[in-house]
């Protein structure tokens, strides 16, 4: 097979692939260290990283992740000397900046950014010019908005652009209202070929367009390539790895999940995300908005914090991580029906890459 080559910035991996980034916990050091060995950009999600790490005392949950991302790098690289590691760093976090400066300093090679758009990222990364920046996008609009901004304001320009689809993505999906996760002008066939035009003709950039969303298999990789992607994000077939840092009932969760259970919420950070239906989720859709306490405000807005229309979504996903079904938020990919088995990170990548 012949697969484009992906180059982010300074930093080039065997393999067109990126691993998204999965909060809270799913993607920590283990996988992102397994995924950059074998070949893949592999990603460590910072959101709730203190989270049971020994830094975390109860009242310092901000110093506390920032020890913890530094941490969960070095155990990474110590995998992977010479891969390929990236950050995923939400922009509604309230710590972002944090992140994002101690994501530098301990030795990431490139920051992946979404869940709002990434405006500031150039100024809180300027000291590490080789840190390639990634901002999230799900259409042309948003991606213009930010290089615009970025040229203005840093004369900087994203290394790459992760497209990430509404239509079958896990986690928080760019769009503002619920009926654009089902918008066909967001598929991926659309928006990538219509980027890499705009890039190309009317902002003169040869950066890597990477496909996110619903992408699972060697098929699913060559059309993302044949439309013009330069590299593929997969997120929900990577959290069900033995290498996977969540725990295995939430891998158990994943392998037993059928279409039906798969269900769009609107989060507490103010945007849909696709989650499986646990029993926490079924009553949320049906308005019963009971929570558990409030971690930390680690969110810049919170529908919990504001008005108690949601719930906090750190402790829902921590519950998914520790594998609590009952009260968990599970995201997922709308392929997480194909998760049948636990797989291997090198299973996947000769599956994908092999000859
Ligand atoms: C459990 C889970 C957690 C996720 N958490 C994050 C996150 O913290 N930040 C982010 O930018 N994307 C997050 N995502 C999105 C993934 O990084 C990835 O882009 C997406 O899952 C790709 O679609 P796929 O799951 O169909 O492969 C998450 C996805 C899943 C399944």
């Amino acid at each position: 097979m012949v697969y484009p080559t992906l180059r982010i910035g300074k930093h080039q991996p065997r393999y067109p692939l990126v691993q998204g980034g999965m909060g809270v916990k799913i993607s920590g050091p283990r996988l992102a260290g397994a995924v950059a060995k074998a070949g893949g950009v592999g990603t460590i999600a910072t959101v709730g990283l203190a989270v049971d790490s020994p830094h975390y005392k109860g009242r310092n949950y901000f110093d506390a992740n920032v020890l913890a991302l530094k941490d969960a790098l070095a155990e990474a690289r110590a995998a992977a000397p010479e891969g390929v590691l990236a950050v995923n760093a939400m922009v509604a976090l309230t710590d972002y900046e944090m992140h994002i400066r101690a994501a530098c300093e301990g030795g990431t090679d490139v920051i992946i950014s979404g869940a709002g758009l990434p405006l500031k990222l150039p100024e809180y990364a300027r000291d590490f010019p080789d840190v390639a920046l990634v901002p999230i996008v799900s259409s042309t609009k948003a991606a213009s908005l930010i290089i615009r901004r970025w040229e203005k304001q840093y004369g900087r320009m994203p290394d790459g652009l992760v497209v990430e689809t509404p239509l079958h993505a896990g986690g928080h999906l760019g769009a503002t209202k619920l009926e654009q996760v089902t918008d066909p002008a967001l598929a991926l066939e659309v928006v990538v070929p219509e980027l890499s035009a705009f890039l190309k003709d009317e902002v003169g950039l040869d950066i890597p367009v990477i496909a996110a969303g619903g992408i699972w298999d060697r098929a699913d990789m060559e059309r993302a390539f044949a439309y013009g992607a330069s590299g593929v994000q997969m997120g929900t077939r990577f959290a069900c790895t033995v290498e996977g840092d969540a725990s295995e009932r939430f891998k158990q969760a994943f392998i037993d999940a059928k279409a039906e259970d798969v269900v769009i919420i609107k989060s507490p950070v103010g945007i849909p995300g696709r989650a499986l239906k646990t029993p926490f989720v079924a009553k949320y859709l049906e308005g019963d908005v009971t929570s558990k306490p409030c971690i930390a405000n680690c969110l810049a807005h919170c529908s919990y914090r504001n008005d108690r229309s949601a719930f906090c979504i750190a402790q829902a996903l921590v519950d998914a991580y520790q594998g609590d079904f009952e009260n968990g938020l599970f995201f997922c990919g709308d392929n997480v029906t194909k998760c049948t088995r636990l797989e291997t990170v090198d299973g996947i990548m000769g599956e994908l890459f092999g000859a």
